[in-house]
This record gives C-alpha cells, structure tokens and sequence, in this order.
C-alpha cells in the first residue's frame, strides 16, 4: 500500500487503510450493513441453514416471559435495533407485564444507520401509538449515550449472536458499557449462538442458496459506493471455516487472482492470489465463556436459558455493584 495523502482522512478511510495494512487483511463487518446488506442478513435469517434467529427466536417466545413477568420493566434499550419481529416478541411480554390496561412503555433502539433507525421507529410507531419510541444513532463499538431519563427498571437487549463479531477484548468493553448504562434495578439480556458439530456451524455460513456469499462480497460494492475503490466482487470467493481453537467462524474473501485494486485516499492495495480479507468473525459460546466475559465487564450472570439442543442461549444478566 502506498504511503501517499496521510492529510485529512475520513474514519472510513482510515479504518480500511489501517485493516488492509495488517498481515492478514481485514475489514469491519459493519461495513456489511448498506441497504442492500441488511436485506441480505435478512434473507439469511430466513435460510434453513441458519439455524441462530429461528433458535433464538423460540427463546425469546417461550422462555422470556416469565423473567419480564418478574422484572417488570419499563422500558427496553435496544443495542442494534435488529429485527423487528424479535423486538415485538419483548415489547408484547414488556405489555403482558405491566399489568392493569397494560402500558407499552418506552423503547431505544440503537443502531448506526439512522436511516434504518428512522424505519423502525417509523414502524413500531404506527403498530403501537402508545409506545414511547427514543432512537438513538449511535455505534455501540465505539460508545453508549442514552437518553438522560428513562423509566427504569430498563431492560437492555444485545440479541442475534451480534457479540460474536467482538474478539475478547472488544466484547468485553461492550459488556461494559452497557454495565456502567446500567441501573442496579436494570437487566441485560445477551443472545449468544452455543459451541456445536462444526459441521453444522459452517453449513450456516456457507449456504446452498449463495446469500451469504453475496453478503459477504457486498462489504466490496460499499467500499466501491462510499470510497471509490474499484474492486471487482467476483475477483473473490466467500469462504467460511469454523476454528475449533479460537471456538469461532472465521469469514474471508479470497482473491481468485493476484490483482491491484486502488482506494482512493487509501491507497494501492495489492493481493495474492489466494490472498484473503478476513471479513468477519463470529465467536460460538458456552455458559463459562459468557460467564466469563460478564465478570469481567462486572456483569453477574443470573439466568442461562436455552432449548434442548445445543443450537442458542439467552443470558440474562445483572450489575454488579
Ligand atoms: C449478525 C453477526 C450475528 O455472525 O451469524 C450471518 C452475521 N454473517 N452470516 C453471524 C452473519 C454471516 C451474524 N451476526
């Protein structure tokens, strides 16, 4: 990679150029999340192989409940306002809870597009006039801001398995933040995707269908769109191992030849051919880990809820004082 037009870079900029510096070349999988992108996670939510939302999902139907029932919150901090229909499955249990006519609550999606924020606060406003909807732009990577006042005991929802794009370190100073937004009356609910037959693991992120191929091919055309780069997305293959040490799946793109593509502002980036972009990792958990990565973000691990496989868990969390 040259060295030229250090002046003035945008964070993007410097983000891709600082990535696809290192040895083994990198990229952030927000940069997955344009329009498009977020269609396609949805689509593979929907795929058969990817077993993470329909498992979670019957979770949050069947098992929360009763905890919400207890806790009675009253209001809900969304972190990475995901889909909405596992959201409603909250807030209709949040409603169930609170007793007498029923009152909705408030609600605070946060997320990093505010375009998608605007949608689903668009939405859930409509579904539900009474709820109080607090959309909040934020990248939870990086900070945590919330709204001065809110109705408290407030639950607090990191849902989809998004944790697993944290290494260690990362992940653990998200739990953190969210720790220290926390009240001693709040909750934190975590969903986590379990340790399992690799063989399974893989197959849901190497799909029959090719979505997630496209998906990962897509952080190109963003960096295309937002950068000017000129790569060619099919110079690449999706590929996607499951690493049993690290207990993660690791996704790359891999050059198809040894090519030069040129970021402007970045610079020229050259690759092997063979040579990967590792694009995203997804951590796989159990009960000590999760256990483990809340101690030290001085969270205390109340309630391990999972089904009968080994497919998901949901882990309900307090602060420590
Ligand atoms: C949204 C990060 C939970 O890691 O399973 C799906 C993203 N990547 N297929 C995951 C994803 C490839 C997903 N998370």
């Amino acid at each position: 990679m040259s060295a030229a037009a250090v002046r003035a870079l945008s964070p993007l900029q410097m983000e891709v150029r600082e990535g696809l510096s290192r040895p083994q070349k990198e990229l952030s999988p927000k940069l997955f999340y344009d329009r498009r992108g977020s269609l396609l996670f949805e689509e593979i939510t929907r795929l058969p192989e990817y077993y993470l939302t329909r498992a979670e999902r019957e979770l949050l139907a069947t098992r929360m409940p009763e905890p919400i029932a207890r806790l009675k919150p009253r209001t809900l901090v969304e972190l990475g306002a995901g889909s909405a229909d596992k959201t409603r499955l909250l807030l209709d249990a949040i409603r169930a809870a609170s007793g007498h006519g029923g009152s909705d609550g408030t609600y605070v999606p946060i997320d990093v597009s505010a375009e998608f924020l605007r949608e689903v606060s668009d939405r859930l406003g409509e579904e539900r006039p009474a709820l109080r909807v607090l959309p909040v732009v934020a990248d939870m990577s990086e900070s945590l801001e919330l709204p001065q006042v809110l109705p408290r005991p407030a639950l607090f929802a990191l849902l989809g398995s998004t944790i697993g794009n944290f290494d260690t370190m990362d992940a653990v100073a998200l739990l953190r933040r969210v720790r220290d937004a926390m009240c001693p009356e709040d909750r934190f609910l975590l969903g986590v995707d379990l340790r399992k037959d690799p063989r399974v693991i893989e197959a849901a992120y190497n799909d029959a269908a090719g979505v997630t191929a496209e998906f990962n091919r897509n952080v190109l055309r963003v960096l295309n769109r937002e950068l000017g780069a000129n790569f060619d997305p099919h110079d690449f293959v999706h590929r996607a191992f499951y690493e049993p040490h690290a207990h993660r799946i690791e996704m790359h793109l891999v050059a198809r030849r040894a090519l030069c593509v040129t970021i402007p502002g970045v610079g020229t980036v050259g690759f092997r051919e063979g040579e990967s972009i590792r694009t995203e990792i997804s951590c796989k958990y159990d009960r000590d880990t999760v256990y483990g990565l809340f101690a030290d973000a001085g969270l205390a691990l109340d309630e391990w809820i999972r089904g009968d496989g080994p497919a998901y868990a949901l882990a309900l969390a307090s602060p420590v004082p």
